[in-house]
């Protein structure tokens, strides 16, 4: 594992326009001679959006099920986050060497800094879309707990920053949409978090179906069952308890935070909201997207 000596919160750096994390800022170079295979599968997100649990589903889809099978290590080495660098843990790339096919795969990237060899090889791909309200809470709570991030400040400023495309990540707004452009070209299932909430078995059901695999409805329901917020959040291998504590500290906040829909009403001020929803309409113009959402 490689040892980074600087965990202290470092500035985000622009790559091709984007802003990321110091230390995923310096993979994106070796990541552009990444070779995707046919049988990958790649989940995408904006962070935040619920990637992990995603993962979880995933990875139980392809253990059939067997609940053993799926502890047998923490999610960040079942499924490999591309981009992933972070003093401390083994980086996203190294994760990926001791992974048989067939590969699950993460990444939180823009289209601007996606491995090439992933789209020329049509990997399928299953992105997950929440509501940025939510989102954006989420993402503040994150940046507090997860130091490789730089300081969030108050709510406000990084509610400013968010809106603006200078968090980790770049832009949300293009970020959803050039995805959804994308899956009119592209075997993409595209997927919405609150979806996911209201009827779990259905949306892991259209997984299966994207996948062209099966399982028994017993199983199905097991999977549903053990990925549910409660199982995912008192479970070691998927709640990122066993991350260095510099590296995320579950004392300030834990990743697996409240899991549900509607929780930015408890954050946003009146002012806020009705400007946030105005910049909304305008970033996401002609764009069917955000009737997905109670915004
Ligand atoms: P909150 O901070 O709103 O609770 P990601 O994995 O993309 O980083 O997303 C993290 C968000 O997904 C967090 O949202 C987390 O609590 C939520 N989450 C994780 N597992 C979940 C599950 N099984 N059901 C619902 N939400 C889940």
């Amino acid at each position: 594992m490689e040892l980074v000596s600087d965990t202290s919160r470092p500035p985000l750096v622009y790559v091709k326009g984007v802003p990321l994390i110091k230390y995923f800022a310096e993979t994106i170079e070796p990541l552009q001679s990444f070779q995707a295979r046919p049988d990958d599968l790649l989940i995408s997100t904006y962070p935040k959006s619920g990637t992990t649990w995603l993962s979880e589903i995933l990875d139980m889809i392809y253990q059939g099920g067997d609940t053993e099978k799926c502890r047998r290590a923490p999610i960040y080495i079942r499924v490999p986050f591309l981009e992933f660098r972070c003093p401390g843990v083994p980086s996203g790339l190294e994760t990926l060497k001791d992974v048989p096919a067939p590969r699950l795969l993460k990444t939180h990237l823009p289209l601007a800094l996606l491995p090439q060899s992933l789209l020329d090889q049509q990997v399928k791909m299953i992105y997950v879309a929440r509501n940025p309200k939510d989102v954006v809470v989420s993402y503040y709570n994150f940046y507090k707990m997860a130091q490789v991030h730089p300081e969030p400040g108050t709510w406000d400023n990084f509610l400013e920053q968010f809106m603006e495309g200078k968090v980790s990540y770049g832009s949300w707004y293009q970020h959803v949409q050039e995805w959804w452009e994308l899956s009119r070209t592209h075997p993409i299932l595209y997927l919405f978090y609150e979806d996911m909430k209201a009827n779990p078995k259905r949306e892991t059901q259209k997984i299966l179906e994207f996948l062209g695999r099966s399982l028994p409805e017993k199983i199905v329901d097991q999977i549903v069952q053990n990925t549910s917020f409660k199982e995912m959040k008192k479970n070691p291998m998927t709640n990122y308890s066993t991350v260095p504590t510099n590296v995320m500290d579950h004392s300030i906040c834990p990743f697996m935070r409240k899991g549900i829909t509607g929780d930015w009403k408890n954050t946003f001020t009146v002012a806020q909201n009705e400007r946030f929803d105005a910049d909304l309409a305008e970033k996401m113009v002609g764009c069917e997207l955000t009737a997905h959402w109670q915004l």
